[in-house]
């Protein structure tokens, strides 16, 4: 019996990276996924390789229509949702933080921070009525508490959604719906080259790994393996938590 046997999840930002590995992870632990991205070519893929428990579903974070599209479809689909993994993420290039333009500042905070509000508001809801709890794990990062110079606004970003990751856990515990964060280190998803400001290969990933006392980079599969976890009755009690997955990047 896998670990989310029964259970229905949303993630978003799953055509890629980090969604698409927790998403074929939900799937073998036995959960149904609505595969959830702005990317379609991406999206199908990921569903593709478990047709029968994940299924795609073209939406973008940052409008509230798309949201309501999404409940709907799940709930039609499904009848419940017990897991949203708020993933989706994005980030300008690694500069200077006075030549970051005010479209990229907006656009960072729309997909990161706007896009877990409504994502926040569309789901609880149903979550509340059903009276069964729930889980949201929010993809914050280790810059939301250990900024570096050149992504300033892009951790400032994930600093709201660690913040905000403790308010809503405050809030609706007396729900039994859980919430927490996991904040994945530098690794070589599509953001690689964002964050570094360099292309990913390998000589430029050994350029990150120095001050990691486990002496590598993230992979995709140290973010789902926790979230698997997090999304688990394994993780019954544990809310408002900001999980550092990071080879002790953070002490
Ligand atoms: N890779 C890292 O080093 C790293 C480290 C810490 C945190 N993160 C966070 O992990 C999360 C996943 O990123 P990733 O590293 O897998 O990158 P990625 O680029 O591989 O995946 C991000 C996905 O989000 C989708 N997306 C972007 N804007 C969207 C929107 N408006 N609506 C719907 N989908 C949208 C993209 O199409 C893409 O498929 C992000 O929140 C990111 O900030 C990444």
């Amino acid at each position: 019996m896998g670990r989310l046997e029964g259970k229905v999840a949303i993630v978003t930002g799953a055509g890629s990276g980090f969604g698409a590995g927790i998403s074929t992870a939900f799937a073998a632990e036995g959960c149904r996924v609505l595969v959830c991205d702005i990317n379609e070519v991406g999206g199908k893929a990921t569903a593709k390789t478990n047709p029968l428990l994940l299924s795609f579903h073209k939406m973008d974070v940052t409008k509230a229509v798309d949201w309501k599209a999404t409940m709907d479809m799940a709930m039609q689909q499904f009848g419940k949702v017990d897991i949203l993994v708020n993933n989706a993420g994005t980030s300008y290039r690694n500069k200077q933080t006075v030549e970051v333009t005010e479209e990229e500042f907006q656009k960072t905070f729309d997909v990161n921070v706007k896009g877990v509000y409504l994502g926040c508001n569309a789901w609880i809801p149903q979550a509340i009525d059903r009276k069964e709890g729930g889980v949201i794990i929010n993809i914050a990062s280790v810059g939301a508490t250990r900024p570096r110079p050149g992504l300033v606004w892009y951790n400032a970003s994930k600093g709201a959604v660690w913040n905000a990751t403790k308010g809503l856990a405050s809030e609706y515990g007396p729900h039994q719906i859980r919430v927490n964060s996991i904040c994945p280190l530098v690794t070589g998803t599509g953001l690689f080259s964002h964050f570094t400001g360099m292309e990913d290969t390998p000589e430029n990933r050994q350029k990150f790994i120095f001050n990691v006392p486990m002496g590598r980079i993230g992979e995709v599969d140290d973010v789902s393996s926790a979230c698997v976890f997090m999304a688990s009755s394994e993780a019954k009690f544990i809310t408002g938590v900001n999980l550092e997955v990071d080879g002790g990047r953070c002490i």
